[in-house]
């Protein structure tokens, strides 16, 4: 009966496909929660084949397992059918997906918002990845989505469409000097996805409340990560939904009660893409270096990376709005060859030492981070297996991050490929 959520425990970008991979076969049921394809994860294969999935559950992956699209996604239909398409093309059989008939749909008014939106924010824009993500969690709270189900029903996906779009060709017309967008057109596009899409809707709530009392092992997959959290996050400066582990409830109808253990992915430095605080990036030689080595581009937008330091302050909050039972440290191999190691303990505000995250924004924006330095260390970490391997500066960075944060480290990532891992304990079920 266990149900585990996985999430990432900074701003995204920590590695969380690994995880999945970790799991692997224990897992039947692979579920995303919230948000869309503004995700993007790199999952590499035994074989050496690499897959970047948007909307995908990871889960379609593995042999046997069921990847479940929940309530709490926004899906692009066209986005999801060029991943199936794709997955179909390269020998992934993508018949056991399950789609949530209540999610929402991102329509083409939502893209179309997004980007305006955008620009016309300046410089306090948020960077969002344009994909209509926020316009169309705005609708769904608003009541004037358009959801999954109503693709079921052609009179009544017009009659929604006819209704949102009075308004919103109104405001992209008059406001923000654009074309508007016919409804006519609109509902022929959409009615196609329908075709294909039907096989797949299904009352997933019900299905995942079936699979539990089975006991059938469930893995609630988190997109984005905690500081990216429209309530627990650096706001505005987040996306539109609650990738935290609350989320996974609501946005998959599985109860708080049927949650075993939340595992937590962090990366052994920190990035970030988009605007927003970051009181450990670098500006300079070093940023740069941790965008080389860890590669960090956008796996959704190629963007590059803002890049910096540990923070244990994102940690320690991370881990308690989360819950978290286990830490899995990605990437610490790219640290390796540095001099110093420094590690974020807390910040300064306005003179003031603070060891937690500050209350307001203002006061975020002041923060300045106080390091604790440690002494880094040279050799190819990307062999070790066993914490015993790993050279000893290595080893304590890992424990300081432990001791910091309030949770144990399970995992440490030393390197891209599905072996390259230190276990120090098993991860839930
Ligand atoms: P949106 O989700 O497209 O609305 O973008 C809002 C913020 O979340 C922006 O700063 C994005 O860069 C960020 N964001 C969205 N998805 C991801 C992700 O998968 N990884 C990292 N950042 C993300």
């Amino acid at each position: 009966m266990p149900a585990i959520v996985l999430i990432g425990a900074q701003w995204g970008d920590e590695g969380k496909g690994k995880v999945t991979d970790l799991l692997g076969e224990r897992v039947e049921y692979v579920v995303r929660y919230q948000g869309g394809n503004n995700a993007g994860h790199t999952v590499i294969l035994p074989d050496g084949r690499r897959f970047a999935l948007h909307l995908m559950p990871s889960g379609v992956l593995t042999p046997g397992c069921t990847p479940v699209i929940g309530n709490g996604v926004v899906i692009d239909p066209k986005v999801l059918l060029g991943e199936i398409d794709s997955l179909t093309e390269r020998g992934i059989p993508c018949e056991r997906l399950m789609i949530s008939a209540d999610a929402h749909l991102i329509m083409p008014h939502h893209r179309a918002m997004d980007r305006v939106v955008e620009r016309y924010l300046g410089s306090a824009r948020i960077g969002t990845t344009g994909r209509g993500i926020g316009p169309a969690y705005g609708d769904k709270v608003a009541r004037v989505g358009i959801r999954v189900q109503d693709l079921l029903d052609p009179g009544i996906l017009r009659q929604k469409l006819e209704l949102v779009l009075r308004e919103k060709n109104q405001v992209l017309v008059k406001v923000y000097n654009r074309k508007a967008i016919d409804v006519g057109a609109v509902t022929e596009e959409y009615l196609s996805y329908a075709q294909r899409l039907r096989p797949y809707i299904t009352d997933t709530r019900l299905e995942l409340a079936r699979a539990l009392e089975r006991g059938a092992t469930v893995l609630l997959e988190g997109a984005q990560a905690t500081l990216l959290d429209v309530d627990h996050g650096t706001y505005p400066f987040v996306t539109s939904s609650n990738p935290t582990a609350g989320g996974a409830c609501v946005g998959s109808g599985i109860p708080p009660t049927r949650i075993t253990g939340v595992i937590g992915v962090i990366k052994a430095y920190t990035t970030r893409v988009g605007s927003g605080p970051f009181p450990t990036e670098q500006f300079d030689a070093i940023g740069e270096h941790l965008r080389k080595v860890g590669m960090e581009y956008g796996t959704t937008t190629g963007r590059e990376r803002r890049c910096g330091w540990f923070d244990a302050v994102v940690a320690r909050h991370a881990v308690r709005v989360n819950g978290i039972t286990d830490l899995v440290v990605t990437k610490l191999d790219v640290l390796s060859g540095l001099e110093k190691v420094p590690i974020c303990v807390a910040y300064e505000v306005d003179g003031e030492r603070v060891d937690e995250l500050p209350m307001t924004q203002t006061a975020f924006h002041h923060a300045r981070p106080v390091y604790e330095e440690h002494d880094g260390w040279w050799e190819d970490i990307t062999k070790c297996r066993t914490v015993q391997e790993l050279p000893d500066n290595a080893r304590r960075y890992v424990e300081r991050i432990e001791e910091l944060s309030g949770s144990r480290v399970s995992v440490i990532g030393v390197g891209p490929g599905r072996e390259e891992n230190v276990l120090l304990h098993p991860l839930p079920p």
